[in-house]
């Protein structure tokens, strides 16, 4: 039997598309192992969406391309965003590849698998397959509580920063019969949470349906406890998605929406269609309609023309806005895009600089969104034990805190409430709360 090793760089979709490449692989006779060396077929699924992460998978192929020393029988392929953008380019920065299949190609992966094998010669997809519905039931790892379902692929619209309507393409929504199939299927494997994944999750459609009734449906799905969704765009979250969040039980109060700038000048440069005052009021709705609700957002210091009054501005918007955490990025100037045509005019100190300001302004705010939660009760979804101490379980919040509490492996794929004694970062520690028959009968 052949052996094939799978790692994965980027996104939450990136992670969902190996894990459904893993069951096609298993489908197609593969066994799957956690280690390159020895693999047959090792492929690196990519991401592209600033430099650092394409200079992470350049580094690691130039270590596993020791492992290949000549083997030809030994396959090397890179998958995913930096494949799709690449192409035929990637066999010259890397010779040694045996396949190079972008992540619009994924339906047509075995076929460029079997010409390899057939030609002896590396092959290159980047084609967009023109209707990619690919069958999405993911390989589960044994006690998996959470998966993904990616329910929208692509991105029409076009922030100048932004290298992904380019690797992901026009957007594509899965109809909803094979999102609440594939729902169905992961909670008859032991699946307790599903997190709805699009690029644009807010541009879901399927007929007359669109991302809040999607969410109200998945939740309906017997057996399954919660939903997630990610990555909204403040310019197309509708109203009717914050109501069904409140209304809905099992749909979590988190909502990441990244707003990239607090400067008006510098969200119209990076042509993100809202103003700072139109953010604002998308977080104050949200937050009347829920006021518990967790607040997560990215964000870009030194965009090209960003002014130190800007990136104040920038500033002001994380003490206002007061996140529960916040994912901060230098600017990184991507071939192709508007913004790349611009003058990168502050210089990688400043950025630097700036990414340490935001950073250390976060971090206070970080430690205040979790300190709320002390002396609470709060629900958790058990997904494992701690990897440090047996005797502890960790789990999830409604609000996507981390929790640690002393527990059982039993525990793990039930809710579970806990007593929040201290807080660490996103992180709340505390004691279990029994319910009162067991501790009666106990
Ligand atoms: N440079 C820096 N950060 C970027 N992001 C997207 N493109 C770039 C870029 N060129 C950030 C945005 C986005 C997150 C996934 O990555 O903040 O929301
Ligand atoms: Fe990276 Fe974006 Fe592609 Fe995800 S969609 S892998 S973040 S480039």
């Amino acid at each position: 039997m052949k052996t094939a090793y799978l790692e994965t760089y980027g996104c939450q979709m990136n992670l969902n598309e190996s894990d459904v490449l893993g069951r096609r692989l298993l489908e197609e006779g593969f066994r799957l192992v956690d280690a390159p060396e020895g693999a047959d077929l090792i492929l690196l699924n990519t991401c592209s969406i600033r430099e650092h992460a394409e200079s992470k998978v350049l580094s690691r192929l130039g270590v596993l391309k020791r492992l290949k020393n000549g083997d030809n029988e030994r396959l090397l392929g890179v998958t995913g965003c930096m494949a799709q953008r690449l192409g035929g380019e990637f066999l010259a920065k890397a010779p040694f590849l045996d396949l190079v299949i972008g992540s619009g190609a994924y339906p047509r992966f075995f076929d460029a698998l079997n010409a390899r094998v057939e030609t002896g010669r590396p092959q290159v997809d980047v084609g967009f397959a023109p209707d990619f519905t690919m069958e999405d039931r993911p390989e589960l790892a044994p006690g998996s509580v959470k998966t993904f379902i990616t329910i929208i692929r692509g991105c029409d619209n076009s922030c100048h920063y932004c290298i992904v309507p380019f690797t992901r393409g026009r957007e594509r929504s899965k109809p909803i019969g094979q999102i609440l199939s594939e729902a169905a299927w992961c909670v008859a494997h032991g699946v307790r949470e599903i997190t709805l994944l699009g690029q644009n999750v807010n541009h879901y459609r399927d007929g007359e349906f669109g991302l809040a009734e999607c969410l109200r449906r998945v939740a309906q799905v017997p057996g399954l406890e919660r939903v997630r969704f990610t990555t909204s765009h403040p310019g197309y979250m509708t109203d009717d998605v914050l109501v069904a969040m409140a209304e809905e039980p099992r749909i979590m109060p988190h909502l990441h929406l990244p707003i990239q700038s607090g400067s008006d000048r510098v969200l119209a440069s990076m042509n993100r269609e809202y103003t700072w005052a139109i953010y604002k009021r998308l977080v104050d709705r949200a937050r009347e309609l829920m006021p518990q609700m967790a607040l997560s957002t990215d964000m870009i210091v030194g965009y090209p023309g960003e002014t130190e009054e800007d990136f104040q501005a920038t500033v002001r918007a994380l003490q206002e806005v007061r996140y529960d955490s916040a994912f901060l990025f230098k600017y990184s100037p991507r071939r192709g895009t508007v913004a790349a045509g611009y003058d990168d005019d502050v210089t990688t100190e400043e950025k630097q600089r700036r990414l340490a300001i935001v950073i250390q302004t976060q971090r206070g705010i970080t430690d205040e969104r979790s300190a709320r939660f002390v002396g609470q009760e709060v629900e958790v979804l058990v997904d494992g034990t701690s990897p440090r101490d047996q005797h502890r379980v960790v789990g999830k919040t409604r609000e996507f805190k981390n929790a640690v509490f002393p527990g059982r492996p039993e525990w793990i794929g039930t809710l579970k409430r806990l007593r929040v004694t201290e807080t660490r970062g996103v992180t709340l520690f505390g004691d279990p709360i029994e319910p009162a028959a067991a501790q009666g009968a106990a």
